[in-house]
Protein backbone atom coordinates (compact mmCIF):
# COMPACT_ATOMS: atom_id res chain seq x y z
CA UNK A 1 0.00 0.00 0.00
CA UNK A 2 1.62 3.17 -0.83
CA UNK A 3 1.08 6.54 1.01
CA UNK A 4 3.83 8.67 0.69
CA UNK A 5 3.89 11.17 -1.74
CA UNK A 6 3.88 14.89 -1.86
CA UNK A 7 -0.13 15.99 -2.96
CA UNK A 8 1.20 18.70 -4.75
CA UNK A 9 -2.31 19.15 -6.18
CA UNK A 10 -4.02 19.22 -3.14
CA UNK A 11 -2.37 22.16 -1.43
CA UNK A 12 -1.97 23.78 0.90
CA UNK A 13 -3.91 20.90 2.44
CA UNK A 14 -1.22 18.34 2.18
CA UNK A 15 1.29 20.43 3.49
CA UNK A 16 0.10 19.85 6.84
CA UNK A 17 -1.92 16.58 6.00
CA UNK A 18 -1.11 13.01 4.03
CA UNK A 19 -3.49 13.26 0.87
CA UNK A 20 -4.53 9.52 1.86
CA UNK A 21 -6.11 10.52 4.89
CA UNK A 22 -8.38 13.12 3.66
CA UNK A 23 -12.00 11.97 4.29
CA UNK A 24 -14.30 10.55 1.66
CA UNK A 25 -17.94 10.83 3.47
CA UNK A 26 -15.98 11.36 6.83
CA UNK A 27 -13.63 8.03 6.64
CA UNK A 28 -10.11 8.62 4.73
CA UNK A 29 -9.67 7.37 1.10
CA UNK A 30 -6.91 4.91 2.29
CA UNK A 31 -9.27 3.21 4.59
CA UNK A 32 -11.27 2.23 1.54
CA UNK A 33 -8.40 0.50 0.05
CA UNK A 34 -6.92 -0.97 3.29
CA UNK A 35 -10.70 -2.85 3.94
CA UNK A 36 -10.38 -3.52 -0.10
CA UNK A 37 -7.46 -5.68 0.49
CA UNK A 38 -8.49 -7.35 3.58
CA UNK A 39 -11.84 -8.36 1.83
CA UNK A 40 -9.60 -9.95 -1.00
CA UNK A 41 -8.52 -12.55 1.67
CA UNK A 42 -4.93 -10.81 2.02
CA UNK A 43 -3.65 -10.31 5.75
CA UNK A 44 -0.29 -8.89 5.79
CA UNK A 45 0.10 -5.11 4.49
CA UNK A 46 3.23 -3.55 4.37
CA UNK A 47 2.37 0.65 3.86
CA UNK A 48 5.08 1.96 2.45
CA UNK A 49 5.33 5.75 3.84
CA UNK A 50 7.02 9.20 3.30
CA UNK A 51 7.03 12.55 5.05
CA UNK A 52 3.51 11.87 6.73
CA UNK A 53 4.62 8.79 8.49
CA UNK A 54 3.55 9.57 11.89
CA UNK A 55 0.24 11.05 10.95
CA UNK A 56 -0.52 7.42 8.73
CA UNK A 57 0.78 5.52 11.58
CA UNK A 58 -1.69 7.03 14.45
CA UNK A 59 -4.31 6.65 12.22
CA UNK A 60 -3.62 3.06 10.79
CA UNK A 61 -1.56 1.66 14.33
CA UNK A 62 -0.57 -1.90 13.79
CA UNK A 63 -3.80 -2.53 11.19
CA UNK A 64 -5.87 -5.02 14.01
CA UNK A 65 -8.82 -2.61 13.50
CA UNK A 66 -8.82 -3.66 9.84
CA UNK A 67 -8.23 -7.21 10.56
CA UNK A 68 -4.71 -6.70 9.42
CA UNK A 69 -0.93 -7.23 10.06
CA UNK A 70 0.71 -3.80 8.80
CA UNK A 71 4.16 -2.95 8.35
CA UNK A 72 5.47 0.46 7.50
CA UNK A 73 8.14 0.45 4.92
CA UNK A 74 10.52 3.96 4.60
CA UNK A 75 10.48 5.48 1.39
CA UNK A 76 12.74 8.54 2.33
CA UNK A 77 11.70 10.74 -0.70
CA UNK A 78 8.76 10.14 -3.56
CA UNK A 79 11.26 8.81 -6.31
CA UNK A 80 8.46 6.66 -8.06
CA UNK A 81 6.33 3.75 -7.67
CA UNK A 82 9.03 1.38 -8.93
CA UNK A 83 11.45 3.04 -6.40
CA UNK A 84 8.48 2.14 -3.56
CA UNK A 85 8.99 -1.48 -5.07
CA UNK A 86 12.43 -1.43 -4.72
CA UNK A 87 12.48 -0.27 -0.83
CA UNK A 88 9.69 -2.96 0.30
CA UNK A 89 12.52 -5.90 -1.49
CA UNK A 90 12.61 -7.00 1.87
CA UNK A 91 9.68 -6.92 3.42
CA UNK A 92 7.79 -8.85 -0.12
CA UNK A 93 10.76 -11.38 0.00
CA UNK A 94 9.69 -13.60 -2.85
CA UNK A 95 6.09 -13.48 -2.31
CA UNK A 96 3.44 -12.22 -4.96
CA UNK A 97 1.98 -9.48 -4.06
CA UNK A 98 -0.68 -6.08 -4.71
CA UNK A 99 0.65 -2.90 -5.01
CA UNK A 100 -2.33 0.03 -4.06
CA UNK A 101 -1.81 3.34 -4.59
CA UNK A 102 -3.28 4.96 -1.31
CA UNK A 103 -4.86 7.74 -3.12
CA UNK A 104 -6.83 5.44 -5.11
CA UNK A 105 -10.52 4.58 -5.29
CA UNK A 106 -12.01 1.66 -6.72
CA UNK A 107 -15.85 0.38 -6.58
CA UNK A 108 -16.72 -3.15 -6.30
CA UNK A 109 -13.17 -3.79 -4.26
CA UNK A 110 -10.43 -5.96 -5.73
CA UNK A 111 -11.28 -9.64 -4.90
CA UNK A 112 -12.29 -10.65 -8.78
CA UNK A 113 -8.78 -9.54 -9.69
CA UNK A 114 -6.49 -10.84 -7.12
CA UNK A 115 -8.96 -14.33 -7.77
CA UNK A 116 -8.20 -14.33 -11.69
CA UNK A 117 -4.08 -13.56 -10.67
CA UNK A 118 -4.11 -16.51 -8.70
CA UNK A 119 -6.11 -18.52 -11.09
CA UNK A 120 -4.17 -17.52 -14.13
CA UNK A 121 -0.39 -15.97 -12.31
CA UNK A 122 1.40 -13.74 -14.96
CA UNK A 123 4.24 -11.56 -14.05
CA UNK A 124 2.49 -8.81 -13.82
CA UNK A 125 -1.66 -7.96 -14.25
CA UNK A 126 -2.83 -4.67 -14.72
CA UNK A 127 -6.24 -2.60 -14.63
CA UNK A 128 -7.30 -0.50 -17.06
CA UNK A 129 -9.52 2.07 -17.70
CA UNK A 130 -11.37 4.35 -20.41
CA UNK A 131 -10.59 8.13 -19.46
CA UNK A 132 -11.42 10.80 -21.31
CA UNK A 133 -7.93 12.98 -20.65
CA UNK A 134 -5.65 10.21 -20.39
CA UNK A 135 -1.86 12.10 -20.10
CA UNK A 136 -2.40 12.24 -16.39
CA UNK A 137 -2.17 8.84 -16.41
CA UNK A 138 -0.20 5.77 -17.19
CA UNK A 139 -1.76 4.61 -20.62
CA UNK A 140 -1.28 1.18 -22.13
CA UNK A 141 -1.57 0.40 -25.74
CA UNK A 142 -3.01 -3.17 -26.41
CA UNK A 143 -2.45 -5.21 -29.66
CA UNK A 144 -5.24 -7.20 -32.12
CA UNK A 145 -5.35 -9.87 -29.96
CA UNK A 146 -5.62 -7.47 -26.87
CA UNK A 147 -2.09 -8.31 -25.13
CA UNK A 148 -0.25 -5.25 -23.75
CA UNK A 149 2.17 -4.15 -26.35
CA UNK A 150 3.11 -0.97 -24.74
CA UNK A 151 3.04 1.24 -21.60
CA UNK A 152 3.53 4.96 -21.50
CA UNK A 153 4.11 7.06 -18.62
CA UNK A 154 1.66 10.52 -19.14
CA UNK A 155 2.41 10.62 -22.71
CA UNK A 156 1.85 14.01 -24.32
CA UNK A 157 0.35 11.74 -27.51
CA UNK A 158 -1.34 8.90 -26.02
CA UNK A 159 -1.82 5.93 -27.83
CA UNK A 160 -5.02 5.03 -26.53
CA UNK A 161 -7.38 6.04 -24.11
CA UNK A 162 -6.85 3.77 -21.71
CA UNK A 163 -5.39 4.40 -17.91
CA UNK A 164 -3.41 2.58 -15.64
CA UNK A 165 -5.61 2.09 -12.59
CA UNK A 166 -3.66 2.30 -9.33
CA UNK A 167 -3.60 -1.55 -8.51
CA UNK A 168 -1.09 -3.79 -9.71
CA UNK A 169 -0.16 -7.72 -9.09
CA UNK A 170 2.39 -8.79 -9.36
CA UNK A 171 5.10 -11.78 -8.41
CA UNK A 172 8.57 -11.66 -7.76
CA UNK A 173 9.57 -11.41 -11.83
CA UNK A 174 9.10 -7.59 -11.16
CA UNK A 175 11.91 -7.03 -8.91
CA UNK A 176 14.37 -7.95 -12.27
CA UNK A 177 12.36 -5.60 -14.02
CA UNK A 178 12.81 -2.48 -11.21
CA UNK A 179 16.31 -3.88 -10.91
CA UNK A 180 16.81 -2.45 -14.93
CA UNK A 181 15.51 0.95 -13.97
CA UNK A 182 16.78 4.53 -14.69
CA UNK A 183 15.20 7.52 -13.37
CA UNK A 184 12.75 9.26 -15.94
CA UNK A 185 12.05 12.89 -16.84
CA UNK A 186 10.21 13.92 -14.05
CA UNK A 187 13.19 11.65 -12.15
CA UNK A 188 11.01 8.92 -10.74
CA UNK A 189 11.67 5.47 -11.59
CA UNK A 190 8.30 4.34 -13.29
CA UNK A 191 6.20 1.19 -12.67
CA UNK A 192 5.29 1.75 -16.48
CA UNK A 193 8.88 1.05 -17.23
CA UNK A 194 8.87 -2.17 -15.26
CA UNK A 195 6.10 -3.12 -16.88
CA UNK A 196 7.28 -2.44 -20.22
CA UNK A 197 10.36 -4.97 -19.55
CA UNK A 198 8.27 -7.36 -18.76
CA UNK A 199 6.35 -7.61 -22.44
CA UNK A 200 9.60 -6.95 -23.83
CA UNK A 201 11.77 -9.74 -22.32
CA UNK A 202 8.64 -11.68 -23.23
CA UNK A 203 6.55 -12.25 -19.58
CA UNK A 204 3.01 -12.65 -19.35
CA UNK A 205 1.67 -8.98 -18.54
CA UNK A 206 -2.53 -9.66 -18.85
CA UNK A 207 -4.69 -6.65 -18.25
CA UNK A 208 -8.49 -6.19 -17.69
CA UNK A 209 -10.83 -3.39 -18.95
CA UNK A 210 -12.67 -2.33 -16.12
CA UNK A 211 -16.29 -0.57 -16.29
CA UNK A 212 -16.60 0.14 -12.41
CA UNK A 213 -16.28 3.16 -11.54
CA UNK A 214 -12.31 4.27 -10.22
CA UNK A 215 -10.69 7.70 -9.22
CA UNK A 216 -7.49 8.77 -8.34
CA UNK A 217 -8.71 11.28 -5.66
CA UNK A 218 -5.17 13.11 -6.22
CA UNK A 219 -7.27 16.71 -6.88
CA UNK A 220 -10.31 18.46 -5.94
CA UNK A 221 -12.77 18.47 -8.41
CA UNK A 222 -12.15 14.03 -7.78
CA UNK A 223 -12.19 14.12 -4.11
CA UNK A 224 -15.61 16.05 -4.46
CA UNK A 225 -16.51 13.48 -6.81
CA UNK A 226 -15.55 10.57 -5.23
CA UNK A 227 -17.13 11.90 -2.19
CA UNK A 228 -20.48 12.28 -3.79
CA UNK A 229 -20.55 8.73 -5.26
CA UNK A 230 -19.79 7.41 -1.22
CA UNK A 231 -22.77 9.66 -0.02
CA UNK A 232 -24.93 8.46 -2.37
CA UNK A 233 -25.21 4.84 -0.70
CA UNK A 234 -25.37 6.31 2.64
CA UNK A 235 -27.65 4.45 4.96
CA UNK A 236 -29.31 7.43 6.74
CA UNK A 237 -28.77 7.31 10.93
CA UNK A 238 -28.89 10.01 14.07
CA UNK A 239 -31.49 12.66 15.00
CA UNK A 240 -31.90 15.96 14.33
CA UNK A 241 -34.63 18.38 16.21
CA UNK A 242 -37.80 19.07 15.13
CA UNK A 243 -36.50 22.78 14.19
CA UNK A 244 -34.61 20.99 11.27
CA UNK A 245 -36.21 19.74 7.50
CA UNK A 246 -34.60 16.98 6.32
CA UNK A 247 -34.62 15.43 2.93
CA UNK A 248 -33.09 12.46 1.01
CA UNK A 249 -29.85 10.45 2.98
CA UNK A 250 -28.46 12.47 5.65
CA UNK A 251 -26.37 10.71 8.69
CA UNK A 252 -25.89 12.92 11.99
CA UNK A 253 -23.24 11.36 13.63
CA UNK A 254 -23.29 10.91 18.01
CA UNK A 255 -22.79 13.52 19.38
CA UNK A 256 -23.58 15.80 16.22
CA UNK A 257 -26.06 19.00 17.47
CA UNK A 258 -28.06 20.29 14.12
CA UNK A 259 -31.33 22.89 15.05
CA UNK A 260 -32.99 25.28 12.79
CA UNK A 261 -31.26 24.15 9.47
CA UNK A 262 -32.78 22.39 6.31
CA UNK A 263 -30.68 19.47 5.17
CA UNK A 264 -31.05 17.93 1.74
CA UNK A 265 -28.94 14.46 1.24
CA UNK A 266 -26.75 12.23 0.90
CA UNK A 267 -25.44 14.64 3.78
CA UNK A 268 -23.19 13.55 6.68
CA UNK A 269 -22.22 15.48 9.74
CA UNK A 270 -19.36 14.09 11.84
CA UNK A 271 -19.22 13.92 15.93
CA UNK A 272 -19.28 16.77 17.93
CA UNK A 273 -20.32 19.43 15.02
CA UNK A 274 -22.63 21.82 15.60
CA UNK A 275 -25.05 23.03 12.47
CA UNK A 276 -27.31 26.11 13.18
CA UNK A 277 -30.07 28.00 11.05
CA UNK A 278 -27.91 26.71 8.19
CA UNK A 279 -28.41 24.84 4.57
CA UNK A 280 -26.80 21.73 4.27
CA UNK A 281 -27.08 20.89 0.11
CA UNK A 282 -26.35 17.63 -1.44
CA UNK A 283 -23.00 15.95 -1.54
CA UNK A 284 -21.60 17.45 1.33
CA UNK A 285 -19.57 16.23 4.41
CA UNK A 286 -18.84 18.18 7.43
CA UNK A 287 -16.10 16.18 9.62
CA UNK A 288 -16.00 16.15 13.21
CA UNK A 289 -15.92 19.18 15.92
CA UNK A 290 -16.70 21.92 13.04
CA UNK A 291 -19.44 24.83 13.41
CA UNK A 292 -21.47 25.71 10.35
CA UNK A 293 -23.81 28.88 11.72
CA UNK A 294 -26.29 31.27 9.43
CA UNK A 295 -24.15 29.69 6.40
CA UNK A 296 -25.45 27.75 3.11
CA UNK A 297 -22.99 24.57 1.96
CA UNK A 298 -23.34 22.31 -0.80
CA UNK A 299 -21.23 19.75 -3.00
CA UNK A 300 -18.20 20.14 -0.63
CA UNK A 301 -15.98 18.76 1.80
CA UNK A 302 -15.45 20.50 5.33
CA UNK A 303 -12.40 18.93 7.71
CA UNK A 304 -11.77 18.64 11.29
CA UNK A 305 -12.42 21.97 13.17
CA UNK A 306 -13.48 23.68 10.65
CA UNK A 307 -15.99 26.54 10.92
CA UNK A 308 -18.52 28.17 8.73
CA UNK A 309 -19.97 31.70 10.05
CA UNK A 310 -22.93 33.58 8.32
CA UNK A 311 -21.39 32.46 4.98
CA UNK A 312 -23.55 32.10 1.93
CA UNK A 313 -23.30 30.33 -0.08
CA UNK A 314 -19.99 27.87 -0.88
CA UNK A 315 -20.32 25.52 -3.27
CA UNK A 316 -17.34 22.68 -4.80
CA UNK A 317 -14.97 23.74 -1.71
CA UNK A 318 -12.38 21.69 0.10
CA UNK A 319 -12.37 23.44 3.78
CA UNK A 320 -9.02 22.30 5.70
CA UNK A 321 -8.96 21.52 9.33
CA UNK A 322 -9.41 24.37 11.94
CA UNK A 323 -9.75 26.93 8.77
CA UNK A 324 -12.43 29.67 9.95
CA UNK A 325 -14.75 31.26 6.70
CA UNK A 326 -16.67 34.06 8.14
CA UNK A 327 -18.50 37.26 7.14
CA UNK A 328 -16.31 40.39 6.57
CA UNK A 329 -17.32 43.54 8.53
CA UNK A 330 -19.53 45.97 6.02
CA UNK A 331 -16.94 48.53 6.35
CA UNK A 332 -14.80 48.49 4.42
CA UNK A 333 -16.64 46.35 1.46
CA UNK A 334 -13.69 44.16 0.88
CA UNK A 335 -12.16 40.62 0.85
CA UNK A 336 -10.45 39.98 3.63
CA UNK A 337 -8.08 36.83 3.27
CA UNK A 338 -5.25 35.07 5.53
CA UNK A 339 -4.72 31.98 2.97
CA UNK A 340 -2.16 29.34 3.35
CA UNK A 341 0.85 28.85 0.49
CA UNK A 342 -1.09 27.97 -2.79
CA UNK A 343 -4.54 28.20 -1.53
CA UNK A 344 -7.04 28.81 -4.20
CA UNK A 345 -9.79 30.80 -3.74
CA UNK A 346 -12.52 31.66 -6.25
CA UNK A 347 -14.59 34.97 -4.76
CA UNK A 348 -18.38 35.20 -6.72
CA UNK A 349 -18.86 38.98 -7.23
C1 LIG B 1 0.46 6.90 -10.96
C2 LIG B 1 1.05 6.05 -12.07
C3 LIG B 1 0.16 6.08 -13.32
C4 LIG B 1 -1.25 5.65 -12.95
C5 LIG B 1 -1.78 6.51 -11.78
C6 LIG B 1 -3.09 5.97 -11.26
O1 LIG B 1 0.49 8.26 -11.33
O2 LIG B 1 2.36 6.51 -12.37
O3 LIG B 1 0.68 5.23 -14.31
O4 LIG B 1 -2.12 5.77 -14.07
O5 LIG B 1 -0.87 6.52 -10.69
O6 LIG B 1 -3.56 6.71 -10.18
P1 LIG B 1 0.93 9.40 -10.27
O7 LIG B 1 -0.01 9.27 -9.10
O8 LIG B 1 2.34 9.14 -9.94
O9 LIG B 1 0.71 10.70 -11.01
Amino acid sequence: MLAGGSGTRLRPITYTSAKQLLPVANKPVLFYGLEAIRDSGITEVGIVVGDTAPEIQRVVGDGSAFGLDVTYIRQDAPLGLAHAILVSRGYLGDDDFVMYLGDNFIVGGITPFTRQFHRDRPAAQIMLTRVPDPRAFGVVELDAAGRVAGLEEKPEHPKSDLALVGVYLFTPAIHDAVATLKPSWRNELEITDAIQWLVDTGHEVSSAVISGYWKDTGNVDDMLEVNRLVLEGLEPRGTVDDSCEVIGRVVVEEGAIVTGSRIVGPVIVGRGTRVTGSYLGPFTSIAENCVIADSEIEYSIVLRGASIRGVRRIEASLIGHEADVTLAPKVPNAHRLVLGDHSRVQISS
